[in-house]
């Protein structure tokens, strides 16, 4: 009998499932197994340090749970903990493993998308404090101009469903100004944190119609594709029983009954204890 080896999804609580709904879409053969740190979430606001030891314990309890690859479906533990793990931990612990985040692939198709060459990230502010979306984007594409904003308020406006809120509008509205003040050249701006997707249609009513609006489900979906292609060898250990097992360290009933709006179906979860 074959052992189910899941590919691992982690996110801090809710907003992965964003991430887990596009791979899913373009990878529909593979089982999968998402957990959600949701009795420690928000992850944005946290330090580096605790960012780093969350993930990295999340990290293993989903190895334990025999998955050979993990994607970090969250911007917030990519900036702050995966090049640690990919670096340091990894070698020690699971050599044979592999860690992925969601920057890396969201920065590689920026520069195709832009015109002007001025590109705009928005994201929690342990994200853009981090730095890691101008420090990726400088390695792909050395000539572009790169502005952030953080925007503290709109994962607690998404977790609140006060999406459809004057108080929604009045956020965003204040942080795309301040991106624009600081470059009235960007044509593009990422979507850096899994939550924002579905704050986009309120994101666009403030923008300029010109502006492209870079979600990362998708290009996240489509560069595991393409790892995966790239690595067979770790392509035939992850198991294709086309299972998905939603895990949250909280509770399962808090965790179902939000979780179809990021997820966009039912989800049953079970909770697991770290
Ligand atoms: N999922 C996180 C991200 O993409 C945001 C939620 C949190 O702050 O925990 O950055």
């Amino acid at each position: 009998m074959s052992i189910k080896k899941p590919i691992g999804v982690f996110d801090s609580g809710f907003g992965g499932l964003t991430v887990l709904k596009e791979i899913v879409k373009q990878l529909p053969n593979y089982d999968y197994l998402y957990l959600g740190d949701n009795a420690r979430a928000p992850y944005g606001s946290r330090s580096f340090e605790t960012v780093y030891e969350y993930t990295l314990e999340c990290v293993k309890q989903l190895f334990a749970m025999d998955c050979e690859l993990v994607i970090l479906a969250c911007n917030t533990a990519s900036a702050k903990a995966l090049r640690n793990i990919q670096q340091h931990d990894l070698p020690k612990i699971a050599p044979e493993k592999r860690v992925l985040g969601v920057i890396r692939p969201t920065t590689e198709v920026v520069g195709k998308l832009s015109k002007t060459g001025h590109v705009g990230v928005l994201g929690t502010t342990g994200t853009i404090t981090s730095n890691s979306y101008p420090i990726e984007i400088e390695k792909f594409y050395p000539t572009i101009t790169v502005h952030q904003e953080a925007c503290p308020m709109w994962v607690p406006i998404v977790e609140n469903n006060e999406i459809e809120s004057e108080a929604a509008d009045l956020f965003i509205q204040k942080n795309l100004s301040n991106l624009l003040a600081k470059d009235k050249n960007i044509d593009t701006i990422i979507l850096g944190c899994t939550h924002y997707p579905l704050l986009i249609r309120k994101i666009k009513k403030h923008l300029p119609s010109n502006i492209i609006l870079v979600s990362q489900g998708e290009i996240v979906a489509e560069g595991l594709a393409d790892y995966l292609k790239r690595h067979p060898e770790m392509e035939e250990r992850c198991s294709k029983g086309k299972s998905i097992e939603f895990y949250t360290t909280d509770s399962p009933e808090n965790f179902d009954k939000a979780a179809s709006m990021f997820y966009g179906k039912e989800v049953r979860s079970k909770h697991l204890e770290l």
